[in-house]
């Protein structure tokens, strides 16, 4: 099995947009009368969810009318976020095909179609046209990517001069190896984390420039042990993001603020641009 395949084997199990509706209907939220602000909660699918996004958001010089590429955009609630914010228009791009047509049902679901759109397709090599994009990101998706060169240089030719790329990851920590499973990998098949350093490096052998890295290590562990704290009460949310993690949700979040704890896993905001 090639790595993309088992990469999208892990991430898309069943008819996940059937799996939306059905935790939906168990949330009592009506389908019809959806907004973005329903979706938040399952469809920012990283370390911290819609409160990681808005974090990232945040710190990127986005205009009106600028169109945006986000490489492994999942079932698109970032994507949708920061059309509907900036008044942009955003491309996504995942290897996992359910939650591609995930990505294009939900955004039709909330009248979004014409501010975002979604395509199947590996992040290492990209199906767009050199410098088509005011700027770019890739949230919680390299730790699957085996070929970083590869990945960056594809994101450094879409963009335009001057144009940022930005990319929050689990890093490698300094200790070998992350408990197992977390929520890119269930025993390490797929797992490809760097250390930071080496992905500045990467970055650079690019071509990106002014790149800043934030540790969001200490944000991320908050996020987790709250979710540990909800569901060990007994007060975890029915629409929440276990939709898709499946039934190991509990331990995946349990090793993810273990990993952290333990300086095995690392995570960063990087923040770089392409020099005009
Ligand atoms: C943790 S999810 C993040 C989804 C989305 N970025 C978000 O923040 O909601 C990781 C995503 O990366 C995608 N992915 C992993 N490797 C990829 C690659 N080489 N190219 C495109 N997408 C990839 C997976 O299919 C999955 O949707």
């Amino acid at each position: 099995m090639t790595n993309a395949q088992s990469v999208s084997d892990h991430w898309g199990k069943g008819d996940v947009y059937a799996r939306i509706l059905e935790a939906m209907k168990l949330a009592e939220i009506d389908p019809n009368f959806a907004t973005i602000e329903d979706l938040a909660p399952v469809d920012h699918f990283h370390a911290r969810g819609f409160a990681g996004t808005v974090d990232l958001a945040d710190v990127l010089p986005i205009q009106e009318g600028d169109r945006l590429v986000d490489i492994g955009c999942g079932i698109g609630g970032p994507a949708r976020y920061l059309a509907k914010r900036f008044h942009c228009h955003v491309d996504g791009l995942d290897i996992t095909e359910p939650f591609v047509e995930a990505a294009e049902r939900l955004s039709m679901l909330v009248g979004m179609e014409d501010m975002v759109e979604f395509r199947h397709g590996d992040g290492q090599k990209l199906p767009y046209k050199n410098e088509a994009f005011d700027g770019g990101y890739a949230q919680h998706v390299t730790m699957n990517v085996p070929d970083r060169d590869a990945f960056f240089a594809d994101a450094f030719r879409v963009l335009k001069p001057g144009a940022f790329f930005a990319l929050t990851e689990h890093g490698l920590g300094e200790v070998w190896e992350p408990h197992h499973p977390v929520p890119w990998s269930e025993d390490g098949t797929g797992a490809h984390l760097m250390r930071p350093s080496d992905t500045v490096a990467a970055l650079e052998r690019a071509g990106f420039s002014r790149i800043q890295v934030t540790n969001t290590g200490a944000k991320y562990l908050q996020g987790y042990r709250a979710a540990i704290e909800r569901s060990e009460k007994g007060e975890a949310p029915v629409f929440g993001v276990h939709i898709l993690l499946g039934e190991l949700a509990p331990q995946i979040v349990r090793n993810a603020a273990r990993n952290i704890e333990e300086d095995r896993t690392h995570p960063v905001q990087i923040v770089c641009f392409k020099s005009k």
